[in-house]
């Protein structure tokens, strides 16, 4: 018989970061937003696809001010290795010229992609703009970047869940986990 696939996956490393303490962190998050957007009356929350989905979806309903979001899509260029050259796959839609924008990524690594949306962004003329990273893997970044509303700073490991993934799989786990790379390799040569 064909070995089904165990959930949650062999290669679940440790939980650094619980579901309540997602759930906690991200309602202060949302507190800390209505507070600052108290008299913006053009609010968007604009996501990278597709691993910010799962917060930026809890992170909304923490906000008390009228918004709207938006999506863009990008990929790094080549590799596993971030190398700074991204690429769009798909834009936002809103014409962002006069909105307060807060761009919302799962996670900062080098700080690349952060780096180039953003002046990416600036061009568009919006009202303003920060930028929003449920996790910031600090010692990683490789050019300079503000993280104005940060979830956690974790170490330079790799993690899965709450929308980030290894190879699209653990997207859905409701906490992040780091990887067991060993298991991995054993899974995977199944
Ligand atoms: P940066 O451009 O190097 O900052 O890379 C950021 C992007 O790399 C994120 O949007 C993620 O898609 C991906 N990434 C970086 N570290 C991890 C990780 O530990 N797990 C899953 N994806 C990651
Ligand atoms: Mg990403």
């Amino acid at each position: 018989m064909a070995m089904i696939t165990k959930f949650p996956y062999d290669f679940i490393g440790e939980i650094l970061i619980s579901q309540e303490e997602i759930e906690k962190r991200v309602s202060d998050l949302g507190a800390q937003i209505t507070r600052d957007y108290q008299d913006s009356e053009k609010l968007l929350l604009l996501g990278l696809l597709r691993g910010s989905v799962m917060f930026i979806t809890d992170l909304m309903r923490k906000i008390q001010r009228p918004l709207t979001m938006d999506f863009m899509s990008i990929s790094s260029y080549a590799g596993a290795e971030s190398t700074g050259f991204i690429r769009i796959d798909s834009d936002h839609k809103t014409n962002i010229n006069g909105w307060d924008v807060i761009l919302i990524d799962d996670i900062v690594d080098t700080g690349y992609t952060i780096y180039t949306v953003r002046k990416l962004l600036l061009e568009r003329k919006p009202k303003s703009l920060r930028v929003c990273a449920m996790l910031d893997k600090i010692a990683s970044h490789k050019v300079d970047i503000t993280i104005d509303y940060c979830g956690f700073e974790i170490p330079d490991y790799f993690v899965v869940g709450y929308g980030l993934d290894l190879d699209e799989k653990g997207r859905n786990l409701p906490y992040i986990a780091s990887v067991d790379f060993e298991k991995y390799k054993k899974s995977i040569n199944k």
